[in-house]
C-alpha cells in the first residue's frame, strides 16, 4: 500500500483523496527464480522480486557467490568507507552482496554495492511478508542523480531465507546462487506485444522528465520493431474519475471532461494558475486517437513520431501545450486532423467517451498482469517490467519476449549491450594483450565463449584458456611459437601447411616454441666454404661474396667469372639440361603408357573373372572398356 501511494503522488498531487482510481488496485511483484547451486544443505529454487531499477537481465541469467559484509550490513553507507570491496578477481565468479532492508533507500543500497564492486544485490526483507517491489524513492534530486548510474540488477528475498543464506555464510560456507530472468518475460511466439502506460504530462518533475527521455531514446527502436511486423506496440493512459458528489465541483470541473467521467492531477498542483488537469486528460485523448488513425491507416508508429515532436514543440513551459500547437504536429505529420478530432469527440457531454472507457478498462488488470497503478509502466507479453526505464534495458525486456531463434537483429546488435564485458571482461577469458576476449555482451546477459577472429577459430571453456585453432592460426599471435624481429627483419617459427606447427625458420634453430637462435653458417661450415668465398654471418642468414671478378652464386654455393665465354658455356649447359629433360620426359612416359596398360588388363580380368572362368592369358576383347563404363 505505501509503494502504491508513493508512486502515484507526483501526479495525483493533493488531490489525491478526491480523485479515485478506478478499482482497488492490485499492485503486482514480477519475480524471478533464485536457484542455490551450492552448499547442497540449502541448494534449490527460491522466489525473489526484481527491483524496479537497476537492469535486471531479461532473458538471462547471472550465477554469482554470495558475500555477507561485516560491516554496514544494511548497505546505507558507502562500503569503502570500511574498507570493504566486492571486486570479484579475474576468473572468479562475480559478487552477490547481501544486505538487510531498512534505514534508507533500496536503490541507495544498491547503489553503494555497486561502487563497491558488487555484481547483484540481493536485498534480505526485515519482516516477515509476501514478497514486494523495491522501487526508486520518490522525486528527490540527490537520489536521481545515481539511480540513473544504477546498472546492476537486485532482488529482494524474503526474511526466513535471508537468514538460512547469512548463517550458511557465517559457518564458512561458500554460497554460490544463480539468478534467473528467463521467465520472467513469457516467450511463446515470434512477435511481442507490449504497453506503455504514459502521460503527456511534461511538468511533473523526474519521473515525466524519465518518461520522455525514454520516449525519445526509445523510438527508434521501437519503430524498427514495429515496422518490421516483429512487435505489436499500444499506448495506454491512465485515468481517474471524480466521486458523484463532487462532479459539481471547482476541483472537479478544472480536472476532469465528460461530467467527472475522466480526469488527471493539476500538473502544477495550483488550481488557480497554469494549466489545468482538464488539459492533460484532453492531450492524452488526443494521443490515443493520434494511435488509433495511424494504427487504422496500418502505421501506428506514427505516435511516436507525434508524442516526441510534441513534447519538444509544444511543452508546457513555454504555454504551447494546447490544441493549435498539437494540430500542426498533427498536420507536419500528414496524419488526419478530422478523424482525430472525431475520434476525440466533445468533451463537454454528459457520457462516455469510447476511446477514454477502454482505457479505464485496461486498467484493471486481468489474470496474471495485475492492475496498472505506477506510471510509467511497461508490460510486455502481459507481464509488467521491472527495472531502469531505458532503452538497453526495455529493449532487453522486449527481445526476452521473443520465442528463441525468432528474435530480430536489433536484439543482437549493439544496441542492448550489457556492459558486463567491461567489468573485469565478464570473468572470461582474454590474452594477454588485451585485445582478444572470450566474452560476449548479447541481451541475454554475457557469455564466455571462444571467439572467431580474423577467421581463425578459438578452443577452449572461455572462461580460463581459449587457443587459436585450425588453419590460419599463424596470424594470431604467431599460432604461440617463437617469433622475432631484428634490423626490419621479421621471422616467425609458426608454420600452417593444413597443420599448424612450431618449427624454426631456415638460418635458425631451438624448439621453435620459445626459442629460435641464429645459426651462424660461416663457423659452421654450412655455407660460403670455396677457397674464393669470404663469409659474413647475418642474423637468420649470411653474406657471402667472392673475390677478385667472381660472382657468388647462392643456390650452388659457389663463385663463377661474369665473362663472356662463362655465359656461352652456361648456355651449353641450358641445352644440355633441356635435352636431358626431354628425354627423361619421353622415357617417363613408356613407362607411364606401359604400366597404365597392364594395370588396366589385370582390372579388366578381375571384372571378367566375375563373370566367367578365364583362361589364364586370354584375349581381351577391346569393348569391354566402353561397357564399363
Ligand atoms: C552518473 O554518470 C554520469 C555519466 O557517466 C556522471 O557524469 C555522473 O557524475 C554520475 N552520477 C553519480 C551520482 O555518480
Ligand atoms: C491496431 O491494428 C491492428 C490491426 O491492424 C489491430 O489488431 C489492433 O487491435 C489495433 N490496435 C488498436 C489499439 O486499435
Ligand atoms: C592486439 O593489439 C596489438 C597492439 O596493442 C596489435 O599489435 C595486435 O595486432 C592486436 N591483435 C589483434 C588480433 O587485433
Amino acid at each position: 500500500m505505501e509503494l502504491r501511494v508513493s508512486a502515484l503522488r507526483p501526479f495525483l498531487g493533493f488531490l489525491v483523496l478526491l480523485l479515485t482510481p478506478l478499482s482497488n488496485a492490485r499492485f503486482v511483484v514480477e519475480k524471478n527464480s533464485l536457484r542455490v547451486t551450492s552448499p547442497d544443505r540449502i541448494k534449490g529454487t527460491y522466489d525473489s522480486a526484481i527491483g524496479n531499477f537497476g537492469i535486471p537481465q531479461y532473458g538471462g541469467s547471472m550465477a554469482g557467490a554470495v558475500v555477507y559484509p561485516n560491516s554496514n550490513q544494511k548497505g546505507c553507507k558507502e562500503f569503502s568507507d570500511f574498507g570493504i570491496s566486492f571486486q570479484s578477481k579475474p576468473g572468479a565468479l562475480p559478487t552477490f552482496v547481501l544486505v538487510d532492508r531498512g534505514d534508507c533507500f533500496f536503490a541507495l543500497k544498491v547503489w553503494n554495492a555497486q561502487k563497491a564492486g558488487a555484481s547483484a544485490v540481493l536485498v534480505a526483507d526485515n519482516v516477515e511478508e509476501a514478497l514486494i517491489t523495491m522501487d526508486s524513492p520518490e522525486e528527490d534530486g540527490s537520489s536521481a542523480k545515481y539511480i540513473e548510474n544504477i546498472t546492476i540488477p537486485s532482488a529482494l528475498i524474503d526474511k526466513s531465507f535471508g537468514e538460512t543464506l547469512k548463517r550458511s555464510i557465517s559457518s564458512g560456507d561458500m554460497v554460490n546462487v544463480n539468478l534467473d530472468w528467463r521467465e520472467s518475460v513469457p516467450h511463446p511466439d515470434d512477435r511481442v506485444e507490449y504497453e506503455l502506460w504514459t502521460n503527456s504530462n511534461d511538468e511533473c518533475g523526474v519521473k515525466c522528465d524519465m518518461l520522455m527521455e525514454f520516449v525519445k531514446d526509445f523510438k527508434g527502436a521501437a519503430q524498427i520493431l514495429e515496422k518490421g511486423g516483429y512487435t505489436q506496440f499500444t499506448p495506454h493512459y491512465i485515468t481517474w474519475y471524480c466521486p458523484q458528489a463532487f462532479t459539481l465541483s471547482k476541483q472537479c470541473k478544472s480536472q476532469c471532461i465528460n461530467h467527472g467521467r475522466y480526469c488527471a492531477p493539476d500538473p502544477e498542483q495550483d488550481f488557480s494558475s497554469g494549466y489545468n488537469g482538464k488539459d492533460v486528460v484532453l492531450e492524452n485523448l488526443r494521443q490515443l486517437c493520434v494511435f488509433k488513425v495511424a494504427n487504422e491507416t496500418k502505421k501506428p508508429w506514427a505516435w511516436w513520431d507525434y508524442v516526441t515532436d510534441f513534447q519538444i514543440r509544444c511543452p508546457m513551459k513555454e504555454k504551447k501545450y494546447n490544441r493549435e500547437c498539437a494540430n500542426a504536429v498533427i498536420q507536419s505529420l500528414g496524419l488526419d486532423l478530422k478523424k482525430i478530432d472525431k475520434c476525440m469527440g466533445d468533451p463537454n457531454t454528459d457520457s462516455d467517451n469510447l476511446v477514454l472507457k477502454e482505457e479505464q478498462d485496461a486498467q484493471v488488470g486481468k489474470g496474471s498482469r495485475g492492475d496498472v497503478t505506477i506510471l510509467p509502466t511497461l508490460v510486455v507479453n502481459n507481464r509488467q517490467y521491472r527495472g531502469k526505464l531505458a532503452k538497453g534495458a526495455v529493449l532487453k525486456a522486449i527481445c526476452s519476449g521473443f520465442e528463441e531463434t525468432t528474435e530480430p537483429a536489433v536484439c543482437l546488435s549493439g544496441d542492448v549491450e550489457t556492459n558486463e564485458c567491461l567489468d573485469n571482461n565478464g570473468g572470461c577469458w582474454q590474452d594477454k594483450g588485451g585485445n582478444i576476449t572470450a566474452c560476449k555482451d548479447t541481451f541475454r546477459g554475457r557469455v564466455c565463449e571462444c571467439p572467431l577472429v580474423d577467421g581463425v577459430r578459438f578452443k577452449g571453456d572461455g572462461y580460463t584458456t581459449c587457443e587459436a585453432s585450425g588453419p590460419g592460426r599463424c596470424k594470431i599471435n604467431n599460432g604461440g611459437c617463437w617469433h622475432d624481429a631484428q634490423n626490419g627483419h621479421a621471422f616467425s617459427a609458426c608454420t600452417d601447411d593444413g597443420e599448424v606447427k612450431c618449427k624454426c625458420p631456415p638460418g635458425f634453430k631451438g624448439d621453435g616454441v620459445n626459442s629460435c637462435t641464429d645459426i651462424d653458417e660461416c663457423k659452421e661450415k654450412k655455407a660460403c666454404q670455396c677457397p674464393e668465398c669470404s663469409c659474413k654471418n647475418t642474423w637468420g642468414s649470411y653474406d657471402c661474396s667472392c673475390s677478385g671478378d667472381l660472382l657468388y652464386i647462392r643456390d650452388h654455393d659457389t663463385c663463377i667469372s661474369k665473362t663472356a665465354s662463362e655465359t656461352r658455356s652456361s648456355w651449353v649447359a641450358v641445352w644440355v639440361i633441356l635435352i636431358g629433360l626431354a628425354m627423361a620426359g619421353g622415357g617417363a612416359y613408356l613407362v607411364y603408357k606401359y604400366r597404365l596398360r597392364s594395370y588396366m588388363d589385370s582390372e579388366i580380368r578381375a571384372i571378367m573373372a566375375q563373370y566367367m572362368p578365364l583362361d589364364s592369358q586370354a584375349e581381351v576383347p577391346n569393348h569391354v572398356n566402353d561397357e564399363r563404363a
